[in-house]
């Protein structure tokens, strides 16, 4: 069933779909061997290599699982979707990107190079490092646990629970933390810091060690999907302007320096972090055919073994066939 296409006219029943995604994943379990787990944060490289698991949420309640889905992992750089959305609403987006641009930096997540290669020195968007920790410097807020507040109320209120931060990946990613404070000492030269420091770091190394599953990647997904608005009970989450440049934002920085393949070959606004986390998008389609999810839904995958760039590698395959499959690309 994993090759050729299927006419989805007649299998759109939920007990069809489920049998298909549960074949892709064992099909593409196998490539996770293609991959390597995270070890710049020490922690990171205790996750097994051959998890792979997926949940995808749909408009009219429809929800299909599959794979390792009850594992919790920390979300990592996908908290750079959420602070950018905090930030936003609580500043205003002119506010936020007169201090953070847009532009895709076809750079490592952690490069410095690309710091100093525009003048103001902008950060090139929210989803580097750079442009991460300088939203995170605008959240309101003296001290981490201020500032990380605004950021688990959002995450509450998309995914309906309060999240919790694995202190024992917090605790590794603040020892092992040179570059980022590299990063972070280049911005508070240029002028971009709007809080201390340390207070900045600490806040950034726990909004990444929030920990979350799939179904809840899933859940941040379909509130995306429909422009910030709660299919569950129709109400605004986050404002429509701000759900939309985020989307644009995914789509052309979200799977960093890989981030024009994925729009390429997979077409929806997708963010990965280094957890082997990656939240995808699939807006309402508009096509004469019927097709799975055809109103949108929300996709959180898991698979820790990464590619070289930071990115799930059997993930990034298995959300290839899917969008391939059921027609999901945005273009
Ligand atoms: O800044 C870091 O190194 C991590 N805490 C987050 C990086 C990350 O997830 C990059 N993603 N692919």
């Amino acid at each position: 069933m994993v090759q050729g296409t299927v006419n989805w006219n007649t299998q759109l029943d939920e007990k069809w779909l489920q049998n298909y995604v549960d074949d892709w994943v064992t099909f593409y379990r196998k490539d996770t061997k293609e991959g390597e787990v995270a070890s710049y944060i020490p922690i990171l490289a205790n996750a097994n290599p051959c998890h792979l698991g997926i949940a995808i949420h749909g408009k009219n309640g429809l929800k299909i699982c599959s794979g390792d889905v009850d594992i919790s992992f920390t979300i990592q750089s996908i908290s750079k979707v959420i602070s950018f959305i905090a930030a936003c609403m609580e500043k205003g987006v002119s506010y936020v990107l007169d201090r953070v641009d847009v532009e895709p930096t076809g750079q490592a997540f952690n490069s410095i190079m690309h710091l100093e290669m525009k003048s103001p020195n902008k950060p090139f968007n929210p989803f580097v490092n750079a442009g991460a920790i300088t939203v995170t410097s605008m959240l309101k807020g003296d001290t981490p646990k201020e500032k990380l507040e605004t950021i688990l109320v959002l995450l509450e209120r998309m995914i309906g629970y309060r999240p919790i931060v694995n202190q024992e990946v917090y605790q590794s990613e603040y020892e092992t933390s040179a570059r980022n404070r590299a990063i972070g000492y280049y911005l508070v030269e240029t002028g971009f810091l709007e809080s201390d420091l340390e207070v900045t770091l600490e806040t950034y190394f726990q909004q990444c060690s929030i920990e979350a599953t799939v179904e809840d990647l899933a859940r941040i997904g379909l509130i995306l999907a429909n422009d910030g608005e709660d299919p569950n009970n129709e109400e605004e989450v986050i404002p429509r302007q701000i759900a939309r440049i985020t989307k644009a934002l995914m789509l052309t920085c979200g799977m960093y320096d890989a981030s024009g393949k994925f729009a390429t070959y997979v077409g929806i606004p997708a963010k990965s972090g280094v957890s082997g986390g990656i939240v995808a998008v699939a807006p309402p389609r508009v096509r004469s055919s019927e097709l799975p999810f055809i109103e949108g839904c929300g996709i959180g995958v898991y698979g820790p073994a990464l590619e070289n760039r930071g990115n799930s590698i059997a993930g990034m395959k298995l959300l290839k066939h899917i969008a391939s499959q059921w027609d999901l690309s945005i273009f």
